[in-house]
């Protein structure tokens, strides 16, 4: 059986992937390597556990030797890099994780990738691909009136997170220019959609939304993001795994430019629908506080290259994206109190101790 392997699959958008890959016909099998900081939980992948076609390594991609030994052992024929230190707000509290994970594990990955491929016989090094699943924030703040961030857009990262992945998108092009390492980059607007921690701002404002919280809007409430649902983001990426030209980038949104604050509105007309409470409409728990620091003021991505050159659109709707999102989260209130409480860290001691 043929692999790939992914890195970061037990996150938000790399569990999405795993078990939207294992649902295709003919999936190669993955070698999900994941370095379960807090941000990774094996409970999103609970429907694979036991799946032969996926093997799971607790593995931070700075350990250079058991990179090596992963790619030798399962020869995977693409190796997919979701593995990231993601969140804005924490990278603005301590920066030196970003540096760590997405600086220096990408260079390491980076590494070992290439004296793999370099091993690899003639037909089999050409069909190889590196995927670097990377953001539109590289790109830094629009204007009101600015065109989106295209692929030729100038690098103008603003945050710590946002300079760190800029980092290992000039690494990943340096890689292919260098040494001819076939590699394709990603850069996609923000996801939603289920398994998100609720630390990002829409499984935050539903989680606070259901226990009576205020829900904290930062500033004005007028930040402007693209939106787009994780299960559209998968299958952009199989797609650009797929059939992507080697050492090109795509960019990947949803054409759904939203406000924070229409986002949160949004999210609470939905609930008041779908789970009304006695007290009034949830839009009364809106709070606005202080701003973040630094807060970029608006993305927008311009994803027709992939839309011309690969097919891709999104299938889903902000509305109907953000409608099974909901859905999802109201049903599996479970799996929110187990991360809230950090109780999915004891199941998965527990449950993986062998
Ligand atoms: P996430 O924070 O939810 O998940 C990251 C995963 O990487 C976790 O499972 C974590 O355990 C793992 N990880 C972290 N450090 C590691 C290390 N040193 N070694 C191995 N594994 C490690 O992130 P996400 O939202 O799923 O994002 C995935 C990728 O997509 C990231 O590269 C991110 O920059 C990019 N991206 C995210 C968004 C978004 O809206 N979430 C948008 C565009 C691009
Ligand atoms: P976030 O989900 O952290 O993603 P990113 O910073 O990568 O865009 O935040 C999305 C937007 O929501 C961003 O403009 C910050 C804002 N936000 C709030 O207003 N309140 C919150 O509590 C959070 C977490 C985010």
């Amino acid at each position: 059986m043929s692999h790939i392997l992914v890195t970061g699959g037990a996150g938000f958008i790399g569990a999405n992937f795993v078990l939207d890959w294992l649902c295709q016909d003919g999936a190669d099998a993955i070698v999900n390597v994941d370095k379960l900081t807090y941000a990774g939980n094996r409970k999103s992948l609970t429907a694979v556990e036991g799946d032969p076609r996926h093997i799971f390594s607790q593995t931070d991609i700075c350990d250079g030797a058991e990179i090596t030994r992963l790619l030798q052992s399962y020869r995977p024929r693409a190796v997919l890099h979701f593995a990231a230190e993601s969140h804005v707000d924490r990278s603005i509290d301590a920066p030196a994780d970003f540096v760590q994970t997405n600086v220096v594990g990408t260079h390491t990955l980076l590494e070992a990738v290439l004296a793999y491929w370099r091993g690899l016989d003639v037909p089999t090094r050409a069909a190889f691909r590196f995927l670097h699943v990377s953001t539109d924030e590289v790109f830094g703040s629009l204007g009101p009136a600015d065109p989106p961030f295209s692929e030729t857009s100038s690098y103008q990262p603003n945050s710590p997170y946002s300079a760190s992945k800029a980092a290992s998108d000039h690494m990943v092009r340096a890689y292919h220019h260098s040494y001819g390492l076939p590699v394709l980059t990603t850069h996609c607007s923000n996801n939603y959609g289920q398994f998100q921690l609720p630390e990002k701002l829409i499984p935050l404002m539903i989680t606070r939304a259901l226990a009576g919280k205020p829900l904290p809007v930062y500033g004005d409430g007028l930040n402007v993001r693209d939106w787009l649902y994780v299960g559209d983001h998968c299958a952009a990426i199989r797609e650009v795994l797929a059939r992507g030209r080697s050492g090109q980038t795509y960019n990947v949104g949803g054409w759904n430019e939203k406000t924070n604050l229409e986002v949160v509105q949004t999210l609470c007309d939905m609930l008041d629908t779908l789970k009304p409470k006695a007290s009034g409409s949830y839009r009364n728990q809106i709070a606005f506080v202080k701003d973040r620091p630094g807060h970029d003021r608006r993305y927008a991505v311009d994803a027709s290259k992939l839309a011309r050159e690969l097919g891709w659109k999104p299938a889903e709707t902000f509305d109907s994206g953000l409608h099974k999102t909901v859905h999802w989260y109201l049903r599996n209130q479970d799996w929110v109190q187990e991360v809230l409480s950090g109780e999915y860290r004891h199941w998965v001691a527990k449950q993986y101790a062998a």
